[in-house]
């Protein structure tokens, strides 16, 4: 089988979790690497022992020609233009969420990358959360009937510190309904199978990084919110985030109720140390009760943040490669997931309900 080569732009926190799960898959190599950004390369060279070729500038590499897919893991506000580059090469490419910091520019990537010939993934890889897969599946077969409502909530720490600390403000990430939800936003699509109809937020900035300044300016990251999402074909989906829940069991607790029964799901927080988690279905009418548990193989966990995701999501965008298969998240997906998070910004700034169609015309 044809070795697939890979190269990283952008070797920091997320680029580091893309070599070390793609290092576990076979037939697959990475080649290169490129950050502009001294420190992480030399973070790379200390924590992965292997010679990759590395630049320090994308188009320099573009030149060489030497890959089949680019995986783009740099800060939010680089994506488009990056982007724009990495699309005249027609190689396979693998973009980090969110696609772009605003619905505008991701409706000119859209337009950019019509008629592409090879995959481009939105890299939304919550979707290959061992839980949360199993948590869709289950609601897709029906087995709570009729989906009515969706609840995600995540209880997490504050955003880390990152090179020249991109993400403190909304003009470099979106924002955090934008940087950190879009996750949020594309399951709640996935899951319910209709695109939102509109948005109500109300959300601040309570405690984090409100002593911080970076040359003298305060960061201006929302820390905590409630955002209401309804649905053309009815279902109702709600996210509650608090990103000063530092010591919380689970970091995702994910329920749906049908007019059938109620699954619930819920994701370990990688400070938790636990490897599994369950599946719980709770039938209305006969009160049956039904308990699965969802584990994840250690060596898989040991390789990111996010409960194995990463290394699903790879295996699931080297199978499309090798078959020719489309992309399993759209670059449709991805704008639509910023556009939710964009409408719930504005919501929380204009204190109103805000309708999809003022952000997506
Ligand atoms: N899928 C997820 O769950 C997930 C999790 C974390 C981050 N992310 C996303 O991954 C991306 C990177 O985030 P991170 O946490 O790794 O940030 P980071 O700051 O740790 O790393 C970004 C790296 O990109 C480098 N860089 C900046 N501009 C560059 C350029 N023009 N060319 C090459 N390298 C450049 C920086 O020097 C840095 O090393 C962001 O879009 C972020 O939203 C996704």
């Amino acid at each position: 089988m044809k070795k697939i080569r890979y190269a990283i732009i952008g070797a920091g926190t997320m680029g580091l979790e893309h070599i070390q799960n793609i290092s576990l898959i076979k037939n697959t190599e990475i080649v290169a690497i490129v950050d502009t950004h001294k420190q992480s390369i030399r973070t790379i060279k200390k924590k992965i022992k292997k010679n990759f070729i590395y630049f320090n500038n994308h188009k320099d590499l573009i030149k060489k020609d030497i890959v089949d897919a680019y995986i783009i893991s740099t800060p939010n506000f680089t994506h488009l233009k990056i982007l724009k580059d990495v699309l005249k090469t027609k190689k396979h490419i693998l973009i980090e969420k969110p696609l772009t910091i605003n619905t505008k520019e991701c409706l000119k990537l859209k337009k950019l990358a019509k008629n592409y010939p090879s995959i481009i993934w939105t890299a939304m890889e919550y979707r290959y959360m061992p839980p949360v897969n199993k948590f869709i599946k289950k609601i897709h077969n029906r087995t709570i009937g009729n989906l009515k409502m969706l609840t995600i909530r995540e209880h997490r720490f504050p955003f880390l510190k990152k090179v020249k600390n991109w993400n403190r403000f909304a003009e470099n990430t979106g924002g955090t309904f934008v940087e950190k939800c879009c996750h949020f936003f594309d399951l709640m699509r996935l899951i319910i199978k209709s695109e939102p109809i509109s948005v109500y937020a109300s959300g601040g900035q309570d405690v984090n990084h409100i002593n911080e300044r970076y040359k003298n300016i305060k960061p201006d990251v929302i820390d905590n919110g409630f955002v209401v999402v309804n649905f053309k074909n009815g279902v109702r989906s709600f996210l509650d985030l608090c990103m000063f829940a530092e010591n919380s069991d689970m970091q995702e607790e994910l329920s749906a109720v049908g007019n059938k029964g109620k699954i619930e799901t819920s994701v370990p927080s990688s400070q938790s140390g636990k490897t599994s988690s369950f599946i719980r279905i709770g039938m209305r009418k006969s009160r049956k009760i039904i308990r699965e548990l969802i584990k994840v193989d250690k060596k898989i966990l040991k390789a990111g943040h996010h409960h194995g995701s990463t290394y699903y999501q790879h295996l699931a965008f080297l199978k499309a490669i090798r078959n020719n298969s489309k992309s399993e998240v759209s670059l449709n997906d991805g704008l639509i997931s910023v556009a939710i998070g964009e409408a719930a910004e504005k919501s929380i700034k204009q204190k109103r309900v805000i309708y999809m169609k003022e952000i997506l015309n």
